[in-house]
Parts: C-alpha cells; sequence; structure tokens
C-alpha cells in the first residue's frame, strides 16, 4: 500500500505510462503503412501486367492469344514468369476465352457491377475468395477497340505474402511492445530508486538528528547533482545548528562560573564576619569588599542581558544624528581620572566631518569599552590614543583606539570578540574584565551597519578601528 504512495512508483509509472503510449503510436503507425504499402504494392503489379496483356492483345496478331501466348509474353517482359499471378481473359460477354494455366480448372470469378463498370471502359480493383485460405487480389480490365470493349484482361495475385508478413508482424508487436514495458517498469523502478536513495539516507538522519544526535553527516557521493547539493545543505545546516547549539552551552555555563566566583567570595567575607563579633571598622571594610563583588556581579549581568536581548532582536536602537567626535571627546574627559590613577597618558585627537546616524549610548558604550580596554591593558608610564576621523571620499568615520600596552598574540586576535573570552584568564580578576565587552562593542558596531578590526604586536601594543558610516 505504501508503495503506491511513493515517489519512485509514480515516477515509473508516469514514464511506463508514456513510453505505452509512444510505444503503441508506433506500432499502429508501422502496422498501417507498411500495410498500406504493401497492397498498393500488389496493386500496381497486377495493374501493370494487366496493362502489358491489354496492349499484346490489342496488336495486330493479338486478337486471338492463347494461354500459351500469355505465357510467352510474360516470360518475355518479365524476364520469369512471375509466380502466383494469374491471368485470365474474357470475351466482351464475360466468358472466359484464355487462362494462364496455373490457374488449371479454376476460374476468377468477375461479378455483374465488375462486368458493367468494365464495359463503360473502367477498371476495377476487388479482393475475391478463390481458393485456399488467403484472397486474391484481382484487377479487371476491359481491351477496348475504337471505344468499344472487345474482351476483359483480368490478372489476380495471392495475397498470402502480404497477409503472413502482416500477420508476423502484429505478433512481433504484441510480444515486443508488453515486454518492452514490462522491462522499462523494471528498470525505471531500478534507476528511481537509485537515485532516491540519498532521500531516504537524509530522512533517516533528520530522524537521528531530531532525537538529539547533531553529530550526524550525510555522506555526500555525488556532489553536483541536485540530491548531492540538498545534502551538502542539510550538512551545513546542521554544523551551523551545531555550533550555536555548542556556543549557548558554553555561554550558560560560562555565565554561571563568572557569577560563581563572586558569590563564592561574598559568602566566604559574610560568613568570616559573622564568626565573632567585630568592631565597626571590621564591618565596614567587609561590607566594601561585599560592595565591590556586588558592583562586579551586577556588571556582569547588565553585560549578559544586553547581549541576550540583542541577540533576541528586543533592544530597540534610537536613530539620532551624532557627532562622533563631542561624544568620544566626552569619554575622553571621563577616563582622565582613570588614566592619571594608572599613570598611562591618554590622548585625543579628531579630524573632519564625523558626524554618524546611531544612537548615542550604545555609541557612547563602544568607545569607552575600548578605550577602557586601552587602559586597562596598557601598563603605566604607556600611551593610550583615542582617535576620531570623518573620511568624505569613503563615506566613512573611523575610530581609532590605539595603545602601547601588552598586545594581543597572533593566535588569540580571532577570539577576543568571543564571548567570555580573555587572553589571560587568570589575569583577569586583578584587571576585573569578563570577556564581554569587545562582544557587546562588536555587536554594536554591526547593529550600526559598521565594520571592527583589530591588530595587535604582543609586547608592543594594539590598535582597534572601528568604521561606521558617515552621514552627510
Ligand atoms: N587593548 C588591548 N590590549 C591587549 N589585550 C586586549 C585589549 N583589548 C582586549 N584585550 C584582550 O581581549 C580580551 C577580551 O576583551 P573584552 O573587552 O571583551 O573583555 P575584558 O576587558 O576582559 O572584560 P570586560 O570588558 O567584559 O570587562 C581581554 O580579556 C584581553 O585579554
Ligand atoms: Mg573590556
Amino acid at each position: 500500500m505504501m508503495l503506491f504512495k511513493t515517489i519512485k512508483f509514480k515516477l515509473t509509472l508516469w514514464y511506463v505510462v508514456i513510453l505505452g503510449i509512444i510505444l503503441s503510436s508506433f506500432s499502429f503507425f508501422l502496422y498501417f503503412t507498411l500495410a498500406d504499402s504493401l497492397y498498393t504494392g500488389v496493386d500496381n503489379k497486377i495493374k501493370t501486367m494487366a496493362e502489358i496483356v491489354v496492349s499484346s492483345a490489342r496488336s495486330p496478331f493479338g486478337a486471338g492469344t492463347s494461354i500459351t501466348d500469355l505465357d510467352q509474353i510474360m516470360t518475355e517482359r518479365f524476364g520469369i514468369r512471375p509466380l502466383g499471378r494469374f491471368i485470365q481473359i474474357l470475351d466482351e460477354s464475360g466468358k472466359v476465352g484464355g487462362r494462364s494455366t496455373n490457374l488449371r480448372d479454376m476460374q476468377i470469378p468477375i461479378s455483374v457491377q465488375t462486368l458493367t463498370a468494365a464495359s463503360k471502359g473502367k477498371t476495377t480493383f476487388e479482393t475475391v475468395q478463390v481458393m485456399g485460405k488467403y484472397p486474391l487480389r484481382v484487377v479487371t480490365m476491359p481491351i477496348t477497340e475504337n471505344e468499344r470493349m472487345v474482351g476483359i484482361v483480368q490478372v489476380g495475385s495471392s495475397l498470402e505474402g502480404v497477409e503472413e508478413a502482416l500477420h508476423e508482424l502484429l505478433i512481433i508487436l504484441l510480444i515486443a511492445v508488453p515486454a518492452a514495458l514490462l522491462f522499462a517498469s523494471a528498470g525505471g523502478l531500478f534507476l528511481a530508486n537509485k537515485a532516491l536513495r540519498p532521500v531516504d539516507e537524509i530522512t533517516q538522519i533528520a530522524r537521528r538528528i531530531g532525537s538529539g544526535d547533531l553529530n550526524q553527516r550525510i555522506r555526500i557521493k555525488r556532489v553536483n547533482d541536485e540530491l548531492g547539493r540538498l545534502a551538502s545543505t542539510f550538512n551545513e545546516m546542521i554544523a551551523k545548528l551545531e555550533r550555536s547549539f555548542r556556543q549557548v552551552r558554553r555561554f550558560t555555563a560560562d555565565a554561571s562560573h563568572e557569577l560563581k566566583t563572586p558569590l563564592t567570595i561574598l559568602r566566604g567575607e559574610v560568613e568570616v564576619g559573622l564568626k565573632k563579633k567585630r568592631g565597626m571598622k571590621e564591618y565596614q571594610r567587609i561590607l566594601a569588599s561585599n560592595l565591590e563583588e556586588i558592583s562586579r556581579m551586577s556588571r556582569i549581568v547588565d553585560d549578559l542581558l544586553t547581549l541576550s536581548r540583542a541577540d533576541m532582536g528586543e533592544l530597540t536602537m534610537v536613530h539620532e544624528e551624532i557627532k562622533l567626535s563631542s561624544l568620544a571627546r566626552e569619554v575622553w574627559e571621563d577616563l582622565q581620572i582613570l588614566a592619571q590613577g594608572k599613570g598611562v597618558q591618554l590622548n585625543f585627537m579628531d579630524d573632519g566631518f564625523t558626524t554618524v546616524e546611531g544612537d548615542p549610548l550604545f555609541l557612547r558604550q563602544l568607545i569607552l569599552n575600548l578605550t577602557e580596554n586601552g587602559l586597562k591593558y596598557t601598563p603605566s608610564g604607556g600611551k593610550v590614543q583615542l582617535k576620531v576621523e570623518g573620511d568624505r571620499d569613503q563615506g566613512v568615520v573611523r575610530i581609532f583606539v590605539s595603545d602601547t600596552g601588552v598586545g594581543i598574540s597572533q593566535k588569540d586576535l580571532k577570539r577576543v570578540f568571543d564571548r567570555f573570552f580573555r587572553v589571560d584568564q587568570a589575569r583577569s580578576r586583578e584587571t576585573g574584565g569578563t570577556g564581554l565587552g569587545l562582544s557587546i562593542c562588536q555587536w554594536i558596531v554591526h547593529a550600526h551597519e559598521g565594520q571592527i578590526a583589530v591588530e595587535s604586536k604582543v609586547g608592543k601594543g594594539s590598535t582597534f578601528t572601528v568604521t561606521l558610516p558617515l552621514k552627510d
């Protein structure tokens, strides 16, 4: 029952039906064209013979043409006496005057209509049953003299050869066409089965993936056909799914881990504080330390919230015209105290027309994150430079944040924008980073249809470049 619903069955059925129609039309055409040409061939031959007999009968010495003469004429004209042809000559009243020897004592019958037609000078073709099982094709042609019928010539030819040939052809067609269809359906089913096998494989693998096994891939044998392309698209899709599943899992694990550390510290401090009565100063110190951990956790939670809402497309961007140089200058001013505290020189430069369209809060956060990183990863005595520059020719505004700090190795460069990625996990607690800052930067830049890139040399420093479309 299921087989009737499969594509391979339907394909084969269509194929066989169409082939059946083609083969039967072809057979019909073949049979009837051949029959027509064979019958016409017989008619032409007996007609030619009759014409010869008529013309020799009309010749001066032809009036009393005898049978031996007839046979002789035939031999003369056709080389050998044609087999299976019967000749009969009648007088004007329809009485038999002479016959070819092969007729022996038989007669070719002549009907009244034919006789009348002959008397009017007309030639008639008929198929008659005289002897044996095969019919005789007969032409009746008048011999005329001065427009008056003086006799009649009848030439007959057995249709045995024609009928036998046609019968044989019919039998061959009746066997060959169904046999061909049978072979075609077997072959068609085999081919359809073979061609559609990858589809079954895809279905099975999709089922396995549905039950949670994302390691599965379809083995692709023929890359360039339709199914090969389907399979490779499918594989790419699974690979993407697998990657994002893994990312989500890692993200959750990392997030819990990041929150666990400050919580453990907080808990330890509170437990120690509660062990015995302490002085006011001591409590203040513990609470101040608690506050530090709490702010750290709030920052992590804020960042996580920003990223997850960004992922879900829930963050709405304001579209305002913003002069980036002013925004950057504010950030620069705000960070002066931090820079001085670290003993790092923080410079600011701006150049040209730097208006962009975007969200001032997010763009501020972008510049702040990048500059903070510069300060964070530059030891005292170093330099950090923030530069905003408009490029009218290219229609962009560029923000450069360069530092003379620790730098990032080539292998880590690609990963700095990953969530929770930190080059030095151990040192990060001192610097207070969670590794979310650059992920947020990247998201902000992409949301503003811009690009972010980084160049760095270990021990020499790094430069982050943001390119945003210029608004004019
Ligand atoms: N200017 C820089 N110089 C050297 N390393 C850098 C610089 N900026 C970023 N990094 C490296 O890239 C990592 C990821 O940066 P990111 O800003 O995302 O996180 P973070 O600064 O550690 O934490 P957060 O910004 O979330 O507080 C950093 O931990 C640091 O190792
Ligand atoms: Mg950072």
